[in-house]
């Protein structure tokens, strides 16, 4: 499991997060005016997938169930497309969000019930790791100390189960950006959530050395009046987490959360720029759905006869998220689309 965590964020390689649930695919589908079916899904996705050449940006993928158990148009099967291209396929296993009993306005993630046996599934369908999300928002009032707890502790019995399996668990608390709280603001919640959930890993014997963070960057709401830029953004990120995060963690893969494509990309360049300066202990790489999917979901638009434009987008994004991981990322690079 160290092996593969260490694997996942090998120098210049981060994870595409296509793990979308069938309610979010819809919507990032109505935006596109593509209807979301079972093979435009497919098509969807496979055409990221085939993207050549994009394994070098690439090192995994993480999946939803309808897609680990899918096949291409060729009839081989999606894992085998990622497999032959040497990216490592993954599974996000929570069962989304369901209002924290008790609580007024929080949420609480499900689907441990059960979990053990659909990891084992999991395994023998060629997945190598798993993710777990769990949401954390804030406000004046919240998070509340009993939903940063009870989502921590989720986290931790989904690591503990994973590991178990032989799987790699990537732990993803993710703190919202939604709303106009300040860039200190998040980082007091990024930091209390952050202490939490690595205590409770702690207490349920999970490894570290065999496990990846997928946390949210420390970033002002989006709505806030006057928001931090990327200089700002890298060093509260890297204080935060040099105060609360351990260094046998191999690798933190951020979230891109809502930002625009560049904006993620720009924040996560100055964060690996200032890592580096500061020496942080861990790769600093990405797991973006969205910061990785908007190009490439546009540019297709649901057409058949524009995959090889969305293959170029997706290339294109993958390359300049890469530069960002590594800290050699300029906003000149926006401008030039490689062929795939
Ligand atoms: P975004 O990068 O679009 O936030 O998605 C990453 C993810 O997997 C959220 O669970």
């Amino acid at each position: 499991m160290a092996a593969t965590a260490r694997a996942l964020v090998a120098p210049g390689k981060g994870i595409l997060a296509a793990d979308e649930s069938g309610g979010t695919i819809k919507r990032r589908f109505d935006s596109i005016n593509a209807t979301s079916t079972e093979e435009n899904r497919r098509d969807y996705r496979e055409l990221l997938f085939r993207t050549s050449g994009v394994a070098q940006y690439i090192s995994g993928v993480i999946l939803f169930d309808e897609t680990i158990r899918q096949n291409g148009a060729d009839g081989n099967p999606l894992v085998q497309v990622l497999v032959d291209q040497g990216i490592i396929p993954g599974i996000k296993v929570d069962n989304g969000t369901q209002p924290l009993p008790g609580a007024s306005t929080e949420l609480i993630t499900n689907g441990l019930d059960g979990l053990a046996d659909r990891l084992k599934e999991y395994a023998s369908l060629g997945a190598r790791f798993t993710k777990w999300r769990g949401v954390i928002n804030i406000s004046q009032s919240i998070p509340t100390r009993y939903c940063i707890d009870t989502n921590a502790h989720a986290l931790a019995r989904f690591a503990a189960l994973s590991q178990e399996a032989g799987l790699v668990p990537i732990v993803e608390p993710e703190v919202l950006m939604d709303g106009d709280h300040s860039v200190d603001r998040c980082f007091e919640v990024n930091e209390a959530t952050l202490r939490e959930v690595f205590y409770q890993l702690a207490q349920h014997g999970v490894a570290l050395e065999g496990c990846l963070l997928k946390p949210s960057m420390v970033l002002s709401g989006s709505s806030a009046a006057k928001r931090a830029g990327p200089e700002e953004v890298a060093e509260k990120t890297i204080a935060c987490f040099m105060r609360v995060v351990p260094a046998a963690v191999p690798g933190i893969v951020f979230l891109s959360g809502g930002q625009t494509d560049d904006e993620a990309t720009a924040n996560l360049n100055a964060i690996n720029k200032r890592a580096a300066a500061a020496g942080a202990p861990w790769q600093l790489s990405f797991s973006f759905g969205r910061g990785l999917q908007q190009a490439p979901l546009k540019a297709w638009g649901g057409k058949s006869e524009n995959v090889d434009l969305a293959k170029q987008a997706f290339y294109h994004r993958a390359k300049l998220t890469s530069a960002a991981r590594q800290g050699s990322y300029s906003p000149e690079m926006e401008k030039e689309l490689s062929p795939a």
